[in-house]
């Protein structure tokens, strides 16, 4: 039975509002051409960073730090936001995948058990992502289960890929499917009939989430299931190569590999076994609806055969999605969220569509529902569908950045959380002067900047009447209308923590290990569209911070799982003495 009364602070007060920012993507790197939040006009988040050592400092966002397997492994908003909600360190999908890998224990589990009764008569289709990016997935778990599983009977496999470029490398997808072929060809040499069947590039086809876009998910369906896609290959490296002409690894259009007379060498049928091998959550849950729901009306799926479908990871613990793993997800229990909840802390959350289930789902680990309706609102503002960001990089951080300034003016919430996009989403663009813009626009929604405000000027020069600023009069005090977040929690009297979640915009080139940009064998600059390994920034402040508040210096090592002990004392409340620890100290001046 969990005790979810927290002890009072004993300095700190209750009842400030605290605003609760976290921008998607944004890490702390040397200054230079590439990294674009230094290249952007972020004059609040270099405002905030005057305030270090005492209200501004590094955290570690990637690696062991976040539950990653490795030091090499860089932060991801999954793990990232995990850690900020939960407070504590949980091993997660990857590391779990490598353990039962590496003891077997994965092909003891009812999750093996249950596909592998397909293997005597049925084929195994595998479907995910492929790369060794380690955020969705990794290409040696999928060598090793390609392995353990035609070890254990399975006769007939289809691989069905999802080009990456988003995680690793552009381009770097050829490289990984001509291993995959390789290793599929060794699998044959021994009797097993194994092949590429079907692929597309992770964006485009089946890895949609948060239900932004369903025609994503179809497009991977009809490939996968009914072996249907405007473009049939024989082989799958001379698919990828052709489709790279006019697409790049993340939106190569889908295809199904075909025999030699243009049928379709592994759709899924009746009997077959299905395996989504992809540990990370929120871009297989859509497709494990299509897969497991018997009542589905997002898409026709026209075919619906009777599968055994398990996912590596159970990805709604919730929904209990899918039913049948083969490897248990970390379970996060007790989280802040929850905490601050039972102790009577209402709660606001919001982003737009591609990063709402952050702030909810993995904020709250891995739980999409509300701890209680009553005490908590979550808000998703409708992302932009079918665009690349960085055709519209400044994304919906203004109406994130209104919605939260709102909840805050209307007083009916303790915490407003946000996750503003914009550095992230952008970043994975590899575009670096969206990237430019799409930080500059995070960063104005973070706070109201009067310097740069073209109306500021205009009212300056025409005076407080003039109908050119229309409803922008200048005043001394950010009115409701010009507010945003920070502004909004000066007028309360509140708080705000602004942190991130990991690295992306900070460095966009691939560097060598003296941090020198790498260029291709054409004398092209490898652009970096992956999340880095870089720490994040937190800052607090605001009127309603208690005098003598400061960031400790005894943790020096701190990373985003003490930013939940962190925001628990700001509410006023001593957080769970498991949790990782605070960062803030309160001195008497
Ligand atoms: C994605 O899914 O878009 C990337 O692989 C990781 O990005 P995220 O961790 O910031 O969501
Ligand atoms: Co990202």
């Amino acid at each position: 039975q969990v005790s979810w009364k927290l002890a009072d602070h004993p300095t700190l007060p209750k009842g400030k509002t605290l605003a609760l920012i976290v921008l998607d993507g944004w890490g702390e790197y040397k200054p230079d051409e590439y990294n674009c939040i230094h290249v952007a006009q972020t004059p609040t988040m270099d405002s905030l960073k005057q305030g270090a050592p005492e209200k501004w400092r590094l955290i570690r966002a990637h690696g062991k730090a976040v539950g990653l397997p490795t030091e090499d492994d860089m932060g991801n908003s999954e793990v990232g936001h995990n850690a900020l909600g939960a407070g504590r360190i949980f091993a997660q999908g990857a590391k779990l995948v490598d353990i039962a890998l590496a003891s077997g224990k994965i092909y003891e589990g009812e999750g093996f058990k249950y596909i592998s009764e397909c293997f005597e008569k049925g084929t195994l289709h595998l479907i995910g992502l492929l790369s060794d990016g380690g955020v969705h997935s990794r290409l040696d778990q999928l060598q090793l289960l390609l392995k353990g599983a035609s070890e254990r009977g399975a006769k007939r496999i289809r691989v069905h890929i999802l080009t990456d470029g988003r995680d690793v490398l552009d381009g770097s997808s050829v490289g990984f499917v001509e291993t995959l072929e390789s290793d599929l060809a060794k699998l044959c040499e021994n009797g097993v009939d194994a092949r590429i069947a079907s692929g597309g590039g992770r964006m485009y086809v089946t890895m949609d989430r948060y239900e932004n876009d369903w025609d994503v998910v179809k497009r991977g369906w009809d490939a996968q299931v009914r072996g249907e896609a405007p473009h049939k290959f024989t082989n799958a490296v001379e698919a990828v190569k052709k489709l790279r002409e006019n697409a790049n690894d993340q939106y190569l259009p889908p295809f199904v590999i075909v025999d030699e007379n243009e049928k379709a060498v592994g759709p899924i049928e009746d009997g077959d076994a299905v395996v989504t091998f992809n540990f990370r959550a929120d871009r297989m849950v859509m497709l494990a609806k299509a897969l497991e729901y018997q009542d589905f009306d997002k898409f026709d799926r026209v075919k619906v055969p009777k599968i055994r479908y398990a996912g590596m990871l159970q990805y709604d613990g919730e929904l209990k999605l899918p039913g049948r793993y083969l490897v248990s997800p970390p379970e996060i229990d007790r989280t802040s969220g929850e905490y601050l909840v039972h102790n009577g802390v209402r709660t606001f959350a919001c982003s737009e569509t591609v990063k709402f289930g952050h702030v909810t789902f993995f904020w709250n680990g891995n739980r999409s529902g509300y701890f209680n309706p009553e005490m908590e609102e979550y808000v998703e503002i409708p992302s932009d569908v079918g665009i690349t960001f960085n055709v519209q990089p400044k994304m919906k951080a203004l109406e994130i950045g209104e919605k939260a300034r709102d909840a805050i003016l209307s007083r009916k919430f303790d915490q407003v959380r946000v996750n503003i996009p914009n550095g992230d989403m952008v970043g994975h663009t590899g575009d670096i002067q969206a990237t430019v813009v799409a930080c500059k626009a995070a960063d104005e929604a973070v706070k109201f900047d009067w310097k740069s405000s073209v109306f500021f000027s205009l009212t300056a020069l025409e005076g407080p009447n003039s109908t050119n600023c229309g409803r922008m009069l200048m005043r001394n005090e950010p009115s409701e209308i010009n507010a945003m977040i920070i502004d909004a929690i000066e007028q309360v009297g509140g708080i705000y923590v602004v942190t991130a979640d990991h690295g992306n915009a900070e460095d966009m080139v691939k560097r060598n290990k003296s941090g020198q940009p790498l260029y291709d064998k054409s004398g092209k600059l490898q652009i970096l569209t992956s999340h880095t390994c870089q720490p994040v920034p937190i800052a607090i402040g605001g009127p309603g911070l208690a005098a003598g508040v400061r960031f400790r210096n005894d943790v020096p090592d701190g990373g985003l799982a003490n930013v939940a002990a962190t925001v628990v004392n700001l509410h006023g409340y001593v957080a769970p003495n498991d949790y990782e620890p605070t960062l803030i100290e309160v001195v008497n001046n």
